[in-house]
C-alpha cells in the first residue's frame, strides 16, 4: 500500500522558492515514475486539476492527454479559459468533450437534488470512460487529489476522484499534489504561471451551476444563473471583493413573480445573492456586501438577464441555511 501520510520533514509551501523546488522535485517524481508513456487527465479547470495539468506538461509534454468535459453547468467563460490557457498558451494535448446536450437531456424532468448530483457524477464518469477508450496507450491516470481529500476532513466533498470507472480501465494514478493543501496548491499554481483567474479561483461545486438552478433544470433557467453569476463575480471583482469573499454565486429557483417592466406586467423568476465567508465550510457566515453595491448589481441583473424581474439578497448563515441551497 502506499504511503498517503504527509512525510514530518515537508516544509509548508509558502514562498515561490519553495514551490520552485517542490516543482522540480515532482518533475524529477513524475518523469521517473512515467516515462515516456501516456497520462490521462480529467481537467476540469479548478485549481487542482489545472495546477496537475500545468505540473504533467512540464514534465512530459503531449504525453499528457487532458480531458476536458463540458457537462453544460460550467460558468460563463470557463471551457473557453480552459482552452485558451492549456491549448493555445501551454500547448497541451487537449480534447475537448461537448457533453452539454447529453447530461440536460439526462437531467430532464429531474429534480431532487441528490439525484441530480448522482446523474451528473455518473454522466461525468461515462463520458470520461468513453474519451479514454478512444485513446490509445494510456498507462496512467493522474488526478488533482489534495491532503484534505486523504484526511476525508474536508466539508467540500470529494469530488476529485475519477472513481467509478471499470476494472479494465484502472490505471496506475499519478497524483503529484496529494500532500499539499489548498494553500500550497496555488502557490505551486502561481509559481507554474497559471492566470490568478484560475489560481485564486473560489470553490466551485462538481456539480456546477446545476445544484443553483434549482429543482429540475431548464435551459433559460440555466442561462439566467449563468449570466447572473458572471455580472455578480464581475461586479464583486471591480469592487476588490474577489479573493476577499470566500464563496458567492447566484441561484434562480423554480418559481415565478409578477413584477412591471416598461408599464407592462411580467411574471419571471427571482435571482438570489449568496456572499458567505467561511474557514472550513461547516459554518459560514454572511458577508456585509455594500448596499449600494447590491443595488447596482440588482439594477444590472434586472436589466440584462433575460426572464428575471427580481434580486434577493440571502442573509442566512450557516447554520440554519447550506451555503449551496441544493
Ligand atoms: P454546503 O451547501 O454543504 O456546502 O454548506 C459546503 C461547501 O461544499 C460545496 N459543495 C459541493 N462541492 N460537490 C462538490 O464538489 C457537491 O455536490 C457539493 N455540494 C456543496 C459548496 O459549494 C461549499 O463550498
Amino acid at each position: 500500500m502506499e504511503n498517503n501520510k504527509r512525510p514530518e520533514a515537508m516544509k509548508r509551501i509558502e514562498t515561490p522558492e519553495l514551490a520552485k523546488s517542490f516543482i522540480d522535485e515532482q518533475l524529477a517524481a513524475i518523469r521517473e515514475q512515467v516515462g515516456d508513456r501516456k497520462v490521462l487527465l480529467a481537467l476540469s479547470g479548478g485549481v487542482d486539476s489545472s495546477v496537475v495539468a500545468a505540473l504533467l506538461i512540464k514534465a512530459i509534454g503531449k504525453n499528457l492527454v487532458c480531458v476536458h468535459v463540458n457537462h453544460g453547468l460550467l460558468r460563463k467563460g470557463e471551457p473557453e479559459q480552459v482552452i485558451d490557457v492549456f491549448r493555445n498558451q501551454m500547448d497541451a494535448n487537449l480534447v475537448y468533450v461537448d457533453a452539454v446536450d447529453r447530461f440536460l437531456d439526462k437531467l430532464k424532468d429531474v429534480a431532487e437534488p441528490e439525484k441530480k448530483r448522482k446523474i451528473i457524477g455518473a454522466e461525468f464518469i461515462r463520458v470520461f470512460e468513453e474519451e479514454a477508450r478512444k485513446q490509445e496507450g494510456i498507462d496512467f491516470l493522474a488526478q488533482g487529489t489534495i491532503y484534505p481529500d486523504i484526511l476525508e476532513s474536508g466539508p467540500v466533498k470529494a469530488h476529485h476522484n475519477v472513481g467509478g470507472l471499470p476494472e479494465d480501465l484502472k490505471f496506475e494514478l499519478v497524483e503529484p499534489l496529494k500532500f499539499l493543501y489548498k494553500d500550497e496548491v496555488r502557490v505551486v499554481g502561481k509559481e507554474l504561471g497559471l492566470p490568478d483567474g484560475m489560481v485564486y479561483r473560489q470553490p466551485f461545486p462538481g456539480p456546477g451551476l446545476g445544484v443553483r438552478c434549482l429543482g429540475a433544470i431548464t435551459r433559460d433557467r440555466l442561462e439566467a444563473v449563468r449570466e447572473s453569476d458572471a455580472i455578480l463575480r464581475e461586479e464583486f471583482a471591480k469592487n476588490g471583493l474577489e479573493g476577499k469573499v470566500w464563496q458567492y454565486f447566484t441561484v434562480v429557483p423554480d418559481f415565478k413573480s409578477v413584477g412591471i417592466k416598461d408599464n407592462a406586467r411580467t411574471f419571471e423568476y427571482p435571482v438570489i445573492i449568496r456572499a458567505v465567508n467561511t474557514k472550513d465550510a461547516m459554518t459560514a457566515t454572511v458577508e456585509d456586501v455594500p448596499f449600494a453595491l447590491l443595488q447596482h448589481i440588482t439594477e444590472r441583473i434586472t436589466h440584462e438577464v433575460e426572464g428575471v424581474n427580481r434580486v434577493l439578497y440571502d442573509l442566512t448563515p450557516k447554520p440554519s441555511g447550506t451555503i449551496e441551497w441544493e
